[in-house]
């Protein structure tokens, strides 16, 4: 749990009220900077974002996409999701999923060779691909035992290098099995566990089960990273707060404000809260991200791979739809930058709404 009085700031980065700090956060021997962590999200969370992420600040730990450790080592081809991790900054945590030990102690042992921070195994990804054909992800939900096996094989793979699980609730409402999964995975040795407050039938419309959450933070030792729609610094301290989870991850709102990591920590340490990036910054940062993704992939795929990035900018602003609507079918580099430069918004009417419920869990 971990949590002290102290005080937090309001919207306007006065002190005024008293609220919980989070204790610092260990996975195994790693401590994390901040107890903030950002979410594997299939699709998006690549180096290029990573690497934005990183650069913003706030956030303690990053994982990758999740990747296929059975398509990896039956493959026998590095993973394009893994592209990057051997020179990026550490700490990094990369997730697996499989349905077969054997396939993830092999892919963490390779991990283990790139000197990766912290191994995570998907057991939430409601996909049919994933939970049908695969009997992957949240699948796996309904068999404790054989989720204890994965996190055991990845274990003997990864040797000092700590192993987490992603959970979601259950397979089911009817198949509630967040407690007994946890108690599994804490008895194979897992270092932590994130667990996502819905059911893999859930859609995001349904509201997170914090109750359920709490109940899995009082059944292990280990700590309990607390996951769903958490979106600033309050709704993280309230997370916090009821689950008496160790810390939170952040998933969606970080593809529309990657700087809410810094903004939760300072609300955490008590700190005002840091203004977000200006219109101009913002701009900024998305010819870079832009001109990132094209130095990686050429063009006109990394405008392509751009496109779904910059339709999630500038939610809340008045005048940005026009914008987003043209953005999202740029051509090439040259329409890209010719978009932002005529239409990119200058003023601002910020109102901040979450404008990720759309968002679908696709794991791709
Ligand atoms: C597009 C998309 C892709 C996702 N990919 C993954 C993934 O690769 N691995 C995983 O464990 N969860 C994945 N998730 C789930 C998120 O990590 C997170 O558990 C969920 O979105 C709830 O957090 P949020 O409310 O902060 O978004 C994905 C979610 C979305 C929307």
């Amino acid at each position: 749990m971990g949590i002290d009085g102290n005080r937090q700031p309001d919207k306007t980065g006065t002190i005024e009220v008293a609220v919980p700090v989070v204790a610092p956060l260990s996975i195994g021997p790693l401590q994390l900077a901040t107890p903030i962590l950002q979410a594997p999200i299939a699709g998006f969370t690549d180096l290029v974002f990573r690497r934005l992420v990183r650069e913003l600040g706030g956030c303690g730990l990053i994982y990758t996409e999740m990747v296929s450790a059975g398509g990896w080592i039956k493959g026998n081809i590095p993973p394009d999701r893994l592209v990057g991790v051997e020179d990026e900054p550490r700490p990094l945590g990369v997730q697996l999923w499989d349905r077969e030990p054997e396939m993830v102690e092999e892919a963490a042992r390779r991990l283990a060779d790139l000197d990766i921070s912290v191994i995570d195994l998907n057991f939430g990804c409601p996909k049919k691909r994933i939970m049908g054909k695969q009997g992957a992800g949240a699948q796996l939900l309904r068999d404790p035992s054989t989720i204890a096996r994965m996190v055991a094989a990845t274990k003997r793979g990864a040797g000092e290098i700590p192993v987490t699980a992603k959970i979601r609730l259950g397979p089911n409402s009817d198949q509630i099995t967040a407690v007994e999964v946890a108690r599994a995975v804490q008895e194979a040795g897992a270092a932590a566990i994130t667990v996502h407050g819905r059911t893999a039938r859930d859609g995001y419309g349904i509201p997170v089960d914090r109750d359920r959450i709490a109940q899995v933070v009082e059944a292990v030792q280990i700590p309990v990273i607390a996951n769903g729609d958490v979106v600033d610094g309050a709704s993280a301290v309230e997370i916090l707060k009821y689950t008496g989870a160790a810390g939170v991850m952040v998933a969606r709102r970080c593809l529309s404000a990657p700087w809410v990591f810094r903004e939760i920590a300072a609300v955490l340490q008590g700190q005002p809260i840091p203004s977000p990036p200006t219109l101009e910054q913002q701009r900024e940062q998305l010819l870079r991200h832009h001109e990132q993704l094209i130095e990686l992939h050429g063009d006109p795929f990394g405008t392509v791979l751009m496109r779904k990035f910059a339709a999630r900018y500038l939610g809340g602003v008045s005048g940005a739809k026009l914008f987003r609507s043209k953005v999202t079918v740029a051509k090439d580099a040259a329409d890209f930058r010719r978009i932002v430069k005529d239409l990119f918004p200058t003023e601002i009417d910020l109102e901040m709404v979450v404008e990720d419920q759309t968002l679908d869990e696709s794991c791709q």
